[in-house]
């Protein structure tokens, strides 16, 4: 694989050394936790703020509020949405829970979510909606062989429950990489007359977007994961029907003010991490785009993946093409000895490899097994799976691996380990379907 950057640098370790600050000792296979700033931005960012620093009087009553304009405007154009329909926000949790802490719920009303939901934002459907507010959600079992499946296991919730006013639903979920087919269930929510809000964490820079296209009520999406910004840094893109009733959490000088007064000045903050957009997205121009990127990642997961799983005798994910995202990859974790079949034994695991062989994932834990989450971009090379494969294999090892006992499960893909609402003192009902 020859990718280069248009200066000519090759893709993978001499970029990761050149363009990034991330330590050279450390494999990194887990850039959709939280990103990675590249050198030029981190530069921008400073440049911004030592122009802060300046004259900061000047800096947050003219210059802030110019930048964040402009800033939108190169965003919007970028990701299919419009500047007066558009604002920034910290993250993707603060959008959405600025959307669920809006809605004008009524006495009776339910939020739908999901099993494959992120957790902060099922936590949200308990805690940020008031207290006479029902969760209710969707069970989807493992593995997702088609979207048919989603969209019928939605249809069938939406059908049996007609007080759901509002549904989260992720673009792409956290631990098991899978796109949802959002446009579907917006328009299905519709039909039902149900609100969308859109968690779109790991969407932008991702996979290609068209925001306004989706035709939902609410899209939140982070840039700091996939669109190299430094972390703070997201969208929210709500419909014009509803920008007089969404505020931010915060409630501060302009509220009650036109949108975009009330999310610029949230108190004093340092909004430097918005204005650097136009670094960030002239960095991604100089890998050659997200087309560029794109390949080169699902190239490297491809032969990463099929390498891991001949060593370690495994399987990934077996998700459709359609529902799969180019830069993020599930893979099984055989069985080792000595690490409990629990989210206990997933993070030891996931410690033991970053504290022991300087090798950073995300594990999870899935029904009785652990699996990890492959994310991977520009600065990862296939010799990054071959030290995890030696590592893995090394643990294993060691640990005595209990592969016959592993081999004897077979398919583990029976359907997700949940934590119950209850069990973190929710007070409210949730219904659970399946
Ligand atoms: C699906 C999903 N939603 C929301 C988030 C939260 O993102 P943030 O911490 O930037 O708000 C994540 C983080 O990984 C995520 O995977």
């Amino acid at each position: 694989m020859d990718f280069r950057t248009k200066d000519g640098i090759p893709f993978g370790g001499e970029l990761k050394t050149s363009a990034y600050c991330l330590d050279p000792n450390v494999i990194f296979l887990n850039h959709g936790s939280y990103g990675a700033v590249p050198k030029d931005v981190q530069a921008e960012q400073t440049r911004l703020r030592d122009d802060l620093e300046r004259y900061p009087d000047k800096w947050f009553r003219i210059t802030n509020s110019q930048l964040w304009r402009n800033s939108l405007q190169t965003i919007c154009s970028f990701l299919g949405a419009e500047v007066e329909n558009t604002v920034f926000v910290e993250n993707t949790t603060t959008g959405v829970d600025s959307v669920v802490k809006s809605i004008q719920f009524q006495p009776g009303d339910a939020i739908l979510i999901s099993n494959v939901t992120y957790n902060a934002m099922k936590n949200m459907g308990t805690f940020s909606t008031p207290k006479d507010v029902t969760v209710i959600y969707v069970e989807l079992q493992h593995p997702i062989e088609d979207k048919e499946y989603i969209l019928e296991k939605y249809r069938e919730v939406l059908e049996n429950h007609t007080n759901i006013r509002a549904a989260i639903i992720d673009h792409i979920t956290s631990p098991t990489s899978i796109v949802l087919p959002v446009e579907e269930l917006v328009k299905m929510l519709k039909e039902f007359g149900v609100l969308s809000i859109i968690d779109g964490a790991h969407a932008p820079g991702q996979i290609d977007l068209s925001i306004a296209d989706i035709g939902a009520d609410f899209y939140a999406g982070n840039l700091h994961k996939w669109l190299f910004t430094p972390r703070g840094c997201a969208i929210l893109w709500i419909h014009p029907k509803h920008q007089t009733v969404i505020r931010p959490g915060i409630t501060s000088h302009f509220h009650g003010h036109k949108l975009h007064y009330d999310f610029c000045v949230r108190g004093t903050r340092d909004n430097t991490p918005y204005h650097t957009v136009g670094a960030a997205l002239g960095y991604l121009e100089r890998l050659g785009g997200l087309g560029t990127v794109h390949n080169y990642t699902e190239r490297l997961l491809d032969e990463g993946c099929a390498y891991l799983c001949k060593v370690l005798g495994t399987e990934t994910y077996p998700l459709p093409p359609s529902l799969r995202a180019p830069s993020m990859r599930l893979l099984r974790i055989p069985h080792i000895e000595g690490y409990s079949r629990d989210p206990q034994g997933a993070g030891s695991l996931e410690t033991e490899l970053s504290t022991n062989y300087n090798i950073q994932t995300c594990m999870t834990f899935i029904n009785g097994f652990t699996w990890i989450r492959l994310s991977v971009h520009v600065y990862n090379t296939i010799a990054d799976f071959h030290k995890l494969g030696e590592a893995l294999n090394n643990i294993m090892t060691s640990g005595k691996a209990d592969r016959v006992r592993d081999e004897e499960y077979g398919c583990p893909l029976l359907h997700w380990d949940l934590t119950p609402l209850t069990s973190i003192g929710n007070e409210k009902t949730v219904e659970k379907l399946s």
